[in-house]
């Protein structure tokens, strides 16, 4: 009887071995939420076009909506002249603003600024940002 006893070494062993697969599940239970939201949206709206009726957008003036699932803006830089960008600063992410006095975007967070089409004219932004392609049809601009 005393043989069919396991060894405490190899209880211990297989004791951690249990703990660490129990630990393991648990640490991918946790992480997976902080996963789905870091991880990018593959597929999702990648056709996606957006349709904004023309009088949102004013003559020097922006229309911010969401576009593939990010903040994007639409400015009416000319009469009959749309331009369609990102709203995240290619700095650190931050929702860009449009400043009418200026004719310029700002970004708070860090004084970035870019022109009407998305260049970078100060501050830390390292590279423009994106546009879209933007079309007009009768009443509305079609984005995307
Ligand atoms: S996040 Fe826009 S300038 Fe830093």
């Amino acid at each position: 009887m005393e043989n069919d006893r396991i060894p405490p070494e190899r209880r211990r062993f297989f004791l951690i071995i249990m703990l660490s697969g129990i630990g393991a599940v648990l640490a991918a239970a946790a992480s997976w939420p902080v996963w789905q939201y870091l991880a990018p949206r593959k597929g999702v709206g990648e056709k996606e076009k957006v349709t904004i009726p023309r009088d949102q957008v004013p003559l020097g003036g922006t229309h911010f909506f969401t576009f593939r699932g990010h903040p994007a803006v639409v400015l009416q830089e000319k009469a009959g002249v749309f331009i369609a960008l990102t709203a995240v600063c290619t700095h650190l992410g931050c929702i860009i603003k449009w400043l009418p006095e200026k004719g310029e975007f700002e970004c708070p967070c860090h004084a970035g600024s870019f022109s009407p089409t998305g260049t970078v004219l100060g501050g830390p932004p390292p590279k423009p940002l994106e546009s879209y392609p933007v079309s007009v049809q009768d009443d509305s601009i079609v984005i995307g």
